[in-house]
């Protein structure tokens, strides 16, 4: 039985990934923007009546979180609407879905690793979207997985790696805030937990939302470990000190330009005032994951050396971009 699969979010930093492996495990339908835009209802039940899908991967998102403060409507109507209006639609064709959402769903007050029995208590616009999103799932009743990950990066895409990189060519100082903690976690490796989960489950012949049921729940799913922001900029200028600077995806991040960067000074979250407050302490505990689905994903500094090594012989061009 071919499961046809609808993917939404195809060209960020997660959506690229899932959509090189998912294709192992049904036929997998991208929208194009025009065909499925997240802002509008109307497109959302249109492609999903018409595709038909038994499970929908929702990668989307507004991410941006600091614009999210004064965009608050797109920013909802795409992560907290949406997903409810998917969810709404697949559970009417008796589908299923898979959902991501984010770290910053709690307030960071916490000082050990939140579980998914922790209270949520978002402190920016971006974590009460995305909060309000995964409620909308699981009010609508449909079977889910909803994966909580945080702090992701990838060599493509706009994320704290790359900005790194690029201011590393431009300051010979950094400035980098350490007194927030989290756990840095590359999209290839949260595509390939979501593959490999969907594997276990969608082994059997029967209807993915019927193997889902059992498991619909919320799931942390981040590397392991944890670090602040200052940390995880001195680990990429140390990998970066190590890869050839020919390597594409480098060059590309770096415009070919030489690191020039001498110092990095750790500094408070008030040194650096943004839009959006962020939660002090948002390590997420991934027990329930581990125990359910015996996945277990990397601590991060190993994971992202990985990273410097794997992407090595990677084209810059390809579904990434
Ligand atoms: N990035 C992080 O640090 C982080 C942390 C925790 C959790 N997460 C969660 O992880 C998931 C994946 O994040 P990511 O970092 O891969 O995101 P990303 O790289 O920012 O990609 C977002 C994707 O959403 C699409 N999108 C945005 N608005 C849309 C709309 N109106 N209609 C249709 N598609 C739309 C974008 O399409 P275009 O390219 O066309 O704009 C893009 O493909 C999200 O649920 C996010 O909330 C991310």
């Amino acid at each position: 039985m071919k499961r046809t699969i609808l993917l939404t979010g195809k060209t960020g930093q997660l959506g690229s990934e899932l959509l090189l492996l998912l294709p192992e495990l049904g036929e997998v339908v991208v929208s194009e923007r025009q065909e499925l835009d997240l802002l509008n209802p109307q497109s959302i039940q249109r492609a999903v009546r018409e595709i038909r899908p038994e499970l929908i991967i929702n990668a989307a998102a507004h991410t941006a979180v600091d614009a999210a403060e004064t965009r608050e409507a797109e920013a909802r109507a795409i992560n907290a609407d949406a997903p409810g209006i998917l969810a709404e639609e697949a559970k009417k064709i008796g589908a299923a879905v898979v959902h991501y959402s984010t770290d910053y769903v709690f307030d960071g007050s916490k000082t050990t690793p939140y579980d998914e029995m922790d209270s949520t208590a978002p402190i920016n616009v971006y974590g009460k979207t995305k909060l309000a999103g995964e409620q909308a799932i699981r009010n609508s009743g449909v079977p889910h997985l909803i994966f909580r990950t945080a702090w992701v990066y990838s060599t493509r895409g706009r994320n704290f790696l790359r900005t790194i990189l690029r201011l590393a060519t431009e300051r010979e100082e950094l400035r980098v805030v350490r007194d927030q903690f989290g756990a840095p976690t590359w999209s290839r490796d949260i595509a390939g937990a979501t593959a490999k989960i969907l594997g276990q489950l969608m082994s059997q012949d029967s209807p993915a939302a019927s193997l889902i049921s059992p498991v619909s729940a919320t799931y942390h799913l981040t590397a392991a470990g944890e670090t602040t922001w200052y940390e995880f900029a001195r680990a990429i200028l140390d990998e970066a000190t190590q890869i050839s600077p020919g390597v594409p995806w480098f060059a590309e991040a770096t415009q070919a330009r030489p690191l020039i960067t001498k110092r990095v000074i750790p500094i408070t979250t008030a040194e650096y005032p943004l839009p959006a407050p962020r939660p002090y302490h948002s390590v997420l505990s991934n027990s329930r994951l581990i125990q359910r689905f015996g996945i277990r994903l990397p601590d991060w500094r190993s994971q992202l050396r990985h990273v410097f090594e794997v992407e090595r012989t990677a084209r810059v061009t390809g579904p990434h971009t």
